[in-house]
């Protein structure tokens, strides 16, 4: 196995995910459309690797685009980051998010069968637990409610390739559900570039420290939680984009159908995280507590023992490292990849 094609490619965790596949030796192509990322992103991958990823701006929906890639490159598997994820965004926008997200999968399946590529892992989310019936939560917790449709399409997109992988055991499909990712590349030079002004709270934070944004907005603190602030399971982006080289490693074991969490285990409340980044950037962090914000939910962390008993992966990174590395990113790209 030595030729990989990652979609959302030049994306927050396509881009990290590129540079430990091509530490780890594998040939890299990367699809993107760069509707949410900078091609940018790659050029300071190359940096660190010494190595080019082929990279086609192509737009996953696009089945000529795709079926180039392939005619191209003999492509042993897909690592399919490509999709849209803005939540808020989702709910104004349903049409799109469907057409992009499972539209896009859809015609990506059917160019890999077509080509007799059937290995591929993707992206899915912790949002396909709902409000989960139990924390720390397994893979066996049953998929919830979503509250809305960016998740829908993760919880529709993990049916269909299942069901494909069923129907067809040449199918290798990992599904990975990713908790709460943060954190950047150790030498600062890659990192999350959301546009606009951020809805995950990572980069909110990391904004207010550098003084784009006068304060963060804490959403509620009567959650049933010890300090009444939502608590989640934050997760360093470089350990995750090591979960994808071992679930690459699962896929040439014929896998099958398997679905993992890829959390750390442990859950941070919302002061928790404010505390952590003062402390690892010396930057006092003005906020005040607001309204819960709607489809929130109190907590969700993970039990990845899963992950770490058939992939021989867990987390090496801890809060602190998550907090100092995307402070690192922030403050030497203000603006991002526009810097
Ligand atoms: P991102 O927006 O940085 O990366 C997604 C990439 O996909 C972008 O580079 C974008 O340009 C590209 N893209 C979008 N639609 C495309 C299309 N139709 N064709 C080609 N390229 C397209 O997001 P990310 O944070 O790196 O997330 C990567 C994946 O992981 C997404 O599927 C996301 O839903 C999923 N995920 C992310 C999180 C998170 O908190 N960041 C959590 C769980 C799951
Ligand atoms: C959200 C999405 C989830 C998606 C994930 C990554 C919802 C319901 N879930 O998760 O589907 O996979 O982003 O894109 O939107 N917070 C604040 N102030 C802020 C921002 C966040 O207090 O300005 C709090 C939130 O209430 C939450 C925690 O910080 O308790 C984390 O929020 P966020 O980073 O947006 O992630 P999730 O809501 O967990």
């Amino acid at each position: 196995m030595g030729k990989i094609l990652v979609t959302g490619g030049a994306g927050f965790i396509g881009s990290h995910t590129v540079v430990e596949l091509q530490n780890a030796g594998y040939e890299v192509v990367v699809a993107d459309n760069l509707s949410n990322a900078s091609e940018k992103a790659l050029e300071r991958a190359a940096a660190i690797t010494g190595k080019k990823a082929d990279f086609y701006k192509v737009d996953i929906r696009d089945r000529e685009g795709l079926g180039k890639i392939f005619a191209e490159h003999k492509i042993d598997a897909v690592i399919h980051f490509a999709g849209l994820k803005a939540v808020g965004e989702s709910v104004r926008k349903p049409w799109e998010y469907y057409d992009n997200n499972i539209t896009g999968t859809l015609t990506l399946v059917d160019v890999m069968r077509t080509n007799g590529c059937k290995n591929i892992i993707f992206s899915s989310s912790a949002t396909v637990y709902g409000t989960p019936a139990f924390v720390p939560i397994t893979e066996e917790c049953p998929k919830g409610q979503c509250t809305n449709p960016y998740g829908w399409t993760k919880s529709m997109l993990e049916q269909i390739l299942s069901d494909i992988q069923k129907a067809d055991n040449e199918w290798n499909v990992i599904l990975l559900r990713y908790f709460n990712p943060i954190g950047a590349h150790k030498s600062g030079t890659m990192g999350e570039d959301p546009s606009g002004i951020p809805n995950n709270l990572m980069p909110y934070i990391t904004q207010v420290a550098i003084g784009k944004l006068p304060e963060l907005g804490i959403f509620g603190d009567d959650y049933d939680t010890p300090d009444g602030t939502g608590v989640r399971d934050y997760i360093h982006v470089m350990d995750l984009a090591e979960g994808h080289v071992k679930a690459l490693a699962k896929i040439k074991e014929k896998a099958g159908l398997k679905i993992y969490n890829l959390g750390t285990g442990q859950g941070y409340s919302v002061l928790d995280i404010v505390h952590n980044f003062e402390e690892a950037s010396g930057v006092k962090i003005k906020y005040s507590i607001k309204e819960r914000r709607p489809g929130d939910i109190a907590q969700c962390y993970a039990d990845a023992s899963l992950a770490k008993k058939e992939l021989g992966w867990e987390a090496k990174y801890g809060i602190k490292e998550m907090c100092e590395d995307s402070w690192r990113w922030q403050k030497n790209n203000p603006n991002g990849y526009n810097d």
